[in-house]
């Protein structure tokens, strides 16, 4: 039996050399150079390309080399039975918050003007954004992360996500009927949504124009959650006032996408939180071991659920 590091994106070779250090006897294949797939059952999984996973006959495991499943859970060549888990990890939520933290800090600076002041040499004093107002889409691993840096940070936070919770440390709204009250009166949108069929373009015109023009918006979730052309015309016309971009329909960003252009818009090409092979391989390596003495898997996906 042998194990597939499938990592499309990245030189895997750290992460081979971590698992070879932690399972010494382990038989790795690295794509694209997997010689015998009908040998693999656990897989090490990063973009891997669409509809490769025919050829793995026996394959039993995917891990997701990231938090986001939605390639895997789409793709129709990975059978019902392949269990498919995911990273949890602090260091990747801590990554997003601080990622989020400095973006919503410059949007209420106002920085991104002042640098625009700067290209003019012009000396101009600017009052922060008063708005202390924060909602997240997306109340999990990394939201929750999320929330809690902002709340220590001074901000009044408001969560929103799909299923009702009976505890949470922050004002707290579920389901689309109750999407209106976790919007009212935000000055800073975060989405953190994972990419499903209930969340495609759920950020749209609709949503967009239940903000105040001095709102912002900052999406490190999925691009496929938001109406890019809605959110283009919104910022265009100063219906939203900035946003922060790090996630997009099609990535890397088209040279001939409209938002390259746009003078409140920052653009980041998917940075927001990269996974850290040094963080993330205690629990791969947990899982292979999970796997091979049959034990339940750490953070399993609910496929049906579809993140
Ligand atoms: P998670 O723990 O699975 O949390 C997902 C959250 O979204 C949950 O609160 C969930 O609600 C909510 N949600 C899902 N479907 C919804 C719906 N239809 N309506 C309302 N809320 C819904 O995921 P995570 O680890 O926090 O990661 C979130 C996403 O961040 C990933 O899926 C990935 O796309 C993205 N990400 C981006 C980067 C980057 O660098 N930009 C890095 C890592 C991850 P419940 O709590 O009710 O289940
Ligand atoms: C990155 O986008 C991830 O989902 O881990």
């Amino acid at each position: 039996m042998s194990l597939a590091i499938i990592i499309a994106d990245r030189d895997p070779s750290d992460i081979h050399q971590q698992l070879a250090r932690c399972i010494p006897d382990i038989d790795c294949q690295i794509w694209p150079n997997i010689t015998q797939p009908e040998r693999v059952e656990f897989a090490v999984a990063w973009q891997a390309p669409i509809g490769l996973w025919h050829q793995y006959l026996r394959l039993k495991v995917i891990q997701s080399f990231g938090a986001g499943v939605e390639n895997l859970i789409t793709d129709g060549s990975i059978g019902d039975n392949v269990a498919i888990s995911r990273v949890v990890d602090q260091d990747l939520a801590q990554e997003m918050a601080s990622y989020v933290l400095s973006s919503v800090l410059m949007l209420k600076c106002r920085f991104i003007e002042f640098y625009q002041q700067q290209q003019q040499q012009k000396w101009s004093g600017l009052p922060r954004h008063s708005g202390n107002k924060v909602t997240i889409l997306g109340l999990g691993q990394l939201g929750a992360a999320v929330a809690k840096c902002l709340m220590i940070n001074g901000f009044d936070v408001t969560g929103w996500s799909r299923t009702e919770k009976s505890q949470t440390f922050c004002r707290h709204f579920s389901g689309v009927q109750q999407l209106p009250q976790a919007l009212a009166d935000c000055d800073y949108l975060i989405n953190l949504l994972p990419s499903t069929p209930e969340t495609e373009k759920l950020v749209n015109q609709a949503l967009l124009s239940q903000l105040k023009p001095s709102a912002c918006f900052v999406n490190a979730g999925r691009g496929a959650t938001v109406d890019e052309q809605a959110l283009y015309q919104a910022l265009l016309n100063k219906q939203l006032s900035f946003a922060v971009l790090d996630v997009f329909t099609q990535e890397p960003l088209p040279e001939q996408n409209p938002l390259w252009q746009l003078k409140n818009v920052v653009v980041t090409p998917h940075i927001a939180a990269v996974t850290n092979p040094k963080t993330v391989i205690e629990q791969i390596v947990e899982n292979y071991q999970r796997f091979k003495k049959q034990q339940p898997l750490l953070n399993r996906v609910e496929r049906e659920r579809g993140y």
